[in-house]
């Protein structure tokens, strides 16, 4: 549902389309502080040099998250060494529950290169911003203590200058995937 509301919010570019895409003036991507598994603290200014491809989604996500980083793991094993030249992101949208250390946890089960990424609540919502997702703190009507996160899953690829080249939705194929980051590699 979640990705449903974020597409409407996206449209009319097609997902996938290439060029900067914009919803009226506002562009994909731009600054934002967060701090990655390690605890360090990372802007976007640390991904200058490299494409980046991030995902933003939270680590007690049930299905939506564990199956878009799976294709992204299958996808950077495909690169092999290519895999290198490329900045693979989690990003998080539950900064309550995704501490740096739960993070590092989370993306152990996943490919090594792909570094995860939290925040304060201001922080992960000013870079939520930024990529135009959306998310959303969903009360769990069966247990008040728990919560599941609604949110959109998108791949966004941006270019070495951190300029955005195209985003894919979290059931795009591995194939896909390294076919576009091949071409701007
Ligand atoms: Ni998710």
């Amino acid at each position: 549902l979640g990705a449903a509301t974020a597409y409407k919010i996206l449209s009319p570019s097609e997902p996938g389309s290439q060029g900067r895409f914009t919803e009226g003036q506002v562009a994909i991507g731009g600054p934002f502080s967060l701090v990655d598994q390690t605890g360090a603290r990372v802007s976007e200014k640390d991904f200058l040099g490299k494409p980046m491809l991030n995902f933003f989604g939270f680590t007690n996500c049930p299905d939506v998250c564990p199956s878009g980083l799976q294709t992204l793991t299958v996808a950077l094993n495909a690169l092999g060494e290519q895999s290198q030249k490329l900045s693979p992101v989690f990003v998080s949208v539950d900064p309550d529950r995704d501490t740096p250390a739960a993070l590092a946890a989370y993306i152990k089960s996943f490919h090594p290169l792909i570094r995860g990424l939290t925040g304060t609540p201001d922080e992960v919502q000013a870079a939520a911003k930024s990529y135009r997702v959306y998310y959303k703190k969903v009360p769990d009507p069966a247990d008040a203590t728990r919560y599941n996160v609604d949110h959109s899953a998108f791949f966004y690829l941006m270019d070495k200058n951190g300029q955005y080249v195209k985003h894919f939705p979290h059931t795009v194929d591995a194939e896909k995937l390294d076919e576009a980051i091949r071409a701007i590699l």
